[in-house]
């Protein structure tokens, strides 16, 4: 993932990005596209490294686009919520809504993780599916993701 905002951030670096506003919002929007729906403080300070700019200035430009999202969080767990992989992750879902109280496009853990669901996947046959800071992550098992969330 780290290599893929880099390239995105590069690409619209050399097409004006930071000073060139629409190249900056191109930029922005490409990348929470490829993290999954939300750009999170990890993604948030790659792009800023290779565009030259903090973190708190993306945060700053993204609060006046209703559709870019980018959270204080460390990292970004989204959560199919397509009928099969609800079906296969009864157990994820409740584990994550019940027990961790976490809520779709809110932070949990203490702020350092945000939540999200999606609709399916279009990978349902490995279901349930999820994604950590974008990355698609298949047949996830309870046990594996109290793993995840715990170093992350
Ligand atoms: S329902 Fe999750 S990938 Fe299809």
């Amino acid at each position: 993932m780290k290599e893929t905002l880099q390239e995105i951030a590069l690409y619209y670096k050399n097409q004006g990005a930071p000073s060139d506003q629409s190249a900056l919002l191109s930029c922005l929007r490409e990348a929470q596209q490829a993290c999954g729906g939300m750009l999170d403080a990890a993604a948030q300070q790659e792009i800023g490294a290779v565009l030259g700019v903090k973190p708190t200035y993306l945060q700053a430009v993204a609060k006046r686009i209703s559709d870019l999202k980018l959270s204080g969080a460390s990292h970004t767990l989204t959560v199919c919520q397509g009928v099969n992989c609800s079906r296969e992750g009864k157990s994820i879902h409740r584990y994550l809504e019940d027990e961790l109280g976490a809520k779709p496009g809110k932070t949990f853990l203490g702020g350092k993780w945000m939540y999200q669901t999606v609709g399916c996947q279009r990978a349902c046959r490995t279901a349930p599916n999820v994604r950590v800071d974008g990355q698609l992550m298949t047949g996830m098992t309870l046990e594996r993701l109290k793993e995840i969330l715990q170093k992350g």
